[in-house]
């Protein structure tokens, strides 16, 4: 999950003389305060207030020297719910040494090498069936090819895979009919996020006092997450229990009971932030991966080929496929690149920190401006293009501090694993069986909904392989 940006008021906040001032530079406009450089950017909205920085250069030092429990921005209506109604706390809003604990029993869990490997069986055939889907819809158009807007298939594909790592057990979210409580669950997550925007620049208590549609709303996405959550976790631990040979059951609810690393309401806090860490992120960054191959065929060609010989090589060996997919790998990070799920990254500075000369005091909110970066052809040789093939340069200059999609070090995205596993299993089917196209050759552009999504539908056309496409 990812997230998105202002701090709360830091009165206390003074900045500091810089070290090297530049007689040149003047401020561009009152509302800023400038330092030098087109690319850092002190900036005051309401009450918030960052450094904005971009060069990848100023990124490794500011992740070079981010503490061992490093904290970014939590958003503001968040931790006004969790704390008016007491809900507990995972990773997400932790801090400090609690969040430590929690964050190295679920590394442990989620995102080994040995955990990941188990998570295979349980992911492939989901995407199996995502292709079963489209097979569907493709015989229900009558025209053999399937065109229109996938959202919601892929808002579905992604929690019934994120509910299958964790628990173990399919919901049925591919089926025709599903259930409408799980329905609800991926209903509500959307909602959290987008009720979240209105409540960044203002304090969420004020939409609370004055009990507004936009709190109401929040509280009510948060709810239906907590008690869904919840529900689901209290049943499989009682099938766990009672139903299954504990020990041959590689989910992740399995792996946290059977470690006791964590107490039982910690495990629950932490399955919840990832169930709802788990849907609108990776759907949204697979609709963006299957709009880009859309629009540029010959990287689809070049993706399907790499597929095709990894599956000849590893002679349908799924896991051993996985090994020689390079490119397909790099085309994850090339559309988080273009589409990153959050606008920026975010750490309070632990210590002062000298940027270019300039030191940033202790506390200071520092975003990294993932976004701009991703555009920017100061970074990025010819940023428009969707080009996979810039990640596997030998100049490892090239891709220095620039892969940032699920942030970076010990605070990075606990669920990176998962969803490039989930996302990589996913492509390679769906190129393996569809060409992807565009149904309408029109540009989409982005929205901030607290994660960055598309501002429009995508609609897409899916042809099943053996068939060419009509000349045109
Ligand atoms: C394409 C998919 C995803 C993207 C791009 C993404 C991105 C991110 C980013 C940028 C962060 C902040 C990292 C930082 O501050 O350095 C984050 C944190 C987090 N993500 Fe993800 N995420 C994705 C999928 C997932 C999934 C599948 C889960 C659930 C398993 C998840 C759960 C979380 C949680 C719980 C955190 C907070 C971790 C902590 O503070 O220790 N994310 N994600």
């Amino acid at each position: 999950m990812s997230l998105a940006v202002g701090p709360q008021p830091r009165p206390d906040l003074r900045w500091q003389q810089p070290l090297v001032r530049d007689p040149e530079l003047q401020p561009p406009s009152r509302s800023y305060s400038w330092i030098p450089g087109p690319w850092k950017l002190r900036e005051k909205l309401g009450s918030m207030e960052s450094v904005y920085i971009i060069d990848p250069e100023d990124v490794a030092l500011l992740f070079k020297f981010e503490g061992p429990t490093p904290e970014r921005f939590s958003i503001p209506p968040w931790v006004a719910y969790h704390q008016h109604f007491q809900r507990p706390l995972g990773v997400l809003l932790k801090k400090s040494g609690a969040w430590k604990k929690d964050r190295l029993a679920l590394n442990q869990e989620v995102m080994s090498p040995e955990a990941i490997k188990n998570f295979i069986p349980l992911l492939d055939p989901v995407s199996q069936d995502f292709v079963k889907v489209l097979h569907r819809r493709i015989k229900l158009q009558g025209s053999g090819k399937f065109s229109g807007d996938i959202s919601d298939n892929l808002f579905r594909f992604a929690f019934e895979s994120i509910t299958n790592v964790m628990f173990g057990e399919r919901l049925g979210m591919l089926e025709e009919v599903v259930d409408p409580d799980a329905q609800r669950f991926i209903d509500a997550v959307y909602q959290m996020f987008h009720t979240s925007v209105p409540m960044l620049n203002f304090p969420p208590d004020l939409f609370r006092l004055f009990k507004t549609k936009t709190w109401r709303d929040h509280v009510a996405a948060w709810d239906v997450i907590f008690n869904k959550a919840e529900a689901y976790t209290q049943n499989f631990y009682w099938d766990l229990r009672h139903k299954r040979d504990f020990n041959n059951y590689p989910c992740i609810l399995q792996r946290l009971l059977r470690s006791h690393k964590l107490l039982f309401e910690d495990v629950k806090a932490n399955i919840t932030e990832m169930l709802a860490g788990g849907v609108d992120t990776t759907s949204m960054t697979l609709q963006w991966h299957l709009y880009e191959m859309a629009r540029s065929l010959k990287v689809q060609e070049m993706l399907r080929e790499e597929v095709r010989a990894a599956r000849r090589q590893a002679q349908g060996d799924i896991s051993m496929m996985l090994q020689h997919v390079p490119l397909l790998k790099a085309s994850i990070k090339e559309t988080l690149r273009l589409h990153p799920i959050s606008v920026t990254l975010q750490r309070y500075l632990e210590n002062d920190l000298v940027l270019r000369n300039y030191m940033i005091p202790a506390k200071t909110l520092v975003q990294v401006s993932t976004y701009a970066l991703g555009q920017d052809p100061t970074f990025f040789l010819n940023p428009g293009k969707f080009d996979p093939t810039r990640w596997l340069s030998k100049d490892k200059e090239l891709i220095h501090f620039r892969n940032l999609g699920f942030g970076w070090g010990v605070r990075q995205c606990v669920g990176r694993r998962i969803a490039e596993l989930e996302m990589t299993l996913f492509l390679i089917h769906i190129l393996e069986n569809f060409r992807v196209e565009m149904q309408h050759l029109s540009d989409v552009g982005t929205t901030f909904n607290l994660i960055l999504m598309p501002d429009k539908p995508i609609l897409l056309t899916f042809r099943p392989y053996s068939q060419d496409p009509p000349q045109v």
